[in-house]
């Protein structure tokens, strides 16, 4: 079967952030599949207006898609996927803490931020993913450095950039295409089973306040379902999931 994701990677020395030079692009020289991929950003952005420190060092690239519906959500939670896989590849044993911050040993090693956007009629979806493979940790604003960690660090090895993306890029190809297909029935399962905050007590951020219970599962669109202490079912779409 056809690579969509990668087939074409536009590479760049320094960015504001792939994120925006992806949308600037869409339709144009950024098809379905473009990857962007830059060097180090100097605005890159996080979740929830955070900022995303982009050193030399570190992977940043964003992944161009155009789903056959409006499914961020669903997206926004496999896209952590393949990051988990690629490092577990590399022998650090990463999980997601829900949607798809990646942790290792409660460290930050890598993130996402899928932004939807319509251009020309069409939707798009854009995949940025950051991972902190051989960051430089003292690079990185004092205030994070205590809470992440990068694959240099841990491995104790120095994986290529370009080899981690093609090794990440095969397997969000699988996960992307499985989103768009009868297949996405089980993507909730195959991403339970690398989230860690499956079964723990948690207390979530949302817009609306914040919510505490115990995590149970995570639904088909991507939602974070809670038992909070009355037994009440509760789902969170959108959050950030802190200690409880
Ligand atoms: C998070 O954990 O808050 C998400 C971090 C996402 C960072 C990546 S780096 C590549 C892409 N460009 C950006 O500006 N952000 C994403």
């Amino acid at each position: 079967m056809d690579t969509i994701l990668g087939r074409k990677v536009l590479r760049f020395d320094a960015v504001e952030s792939t994120n925006e030079t992806a949308k600037e692009l869409l339709g144009g020289e950024a098809e379905e599949g473009t990857v962007i991929l830059a060097e180090r950003q100097v605005a890159g952005r996080g979740r929830h207006g955070r900022a995303w420190f982009s050193p030399p060092g570190g992977l940043y690239c964003s992944v161009v898609l155009k789903p056959d519906d409006t499914n961020v959500p669903l997206i926004n939670l496999i896209s952590g996927m393949p990051v988990v896989k690629a490092l577990r590849h590399w022998s650090v044993l990463a999980t997601l803490k829900w949607p798809n911050d990646v942790v290792f040993r409660n460290r930050k090693i890598g993130g996402v931020l899928c932004e939807g956007v319509y251009r020309h009629e069409t939707f798009w979806v854009v995949a940025g993913i950051g991972v902190n493979t051989n960051t430089p940790l003292d690079r990185l604003p004092t205030e994070v450095r205590g809470t992440a960690t990068s694959l240099k660090a841990e491995a104790e090895i120095e994986v290529s950039n370009e080899e981690f993306l093609e090794y990440m890029l095969r397997d969000f190809d699988k996960v992307y295409k499985a989103s768009q297909s009868s297949a996405r029935n089980v993507l909730a399962r195959d991403y339970m089973a690398l989230c860690s905050t499956i079964r723990q007590r948690v207390a979530v951020e949302t817009p609306h306040g914040t919510v505490r219970g115990s995590a149970i599962e995570v639904t088909p669109t991507g939602a974070l379902v809670l038992m909070d202490d009355t037994g009440k079912r509760i789902e969170v779409e959108d959050g950030s999931v802190v200690p409880a």
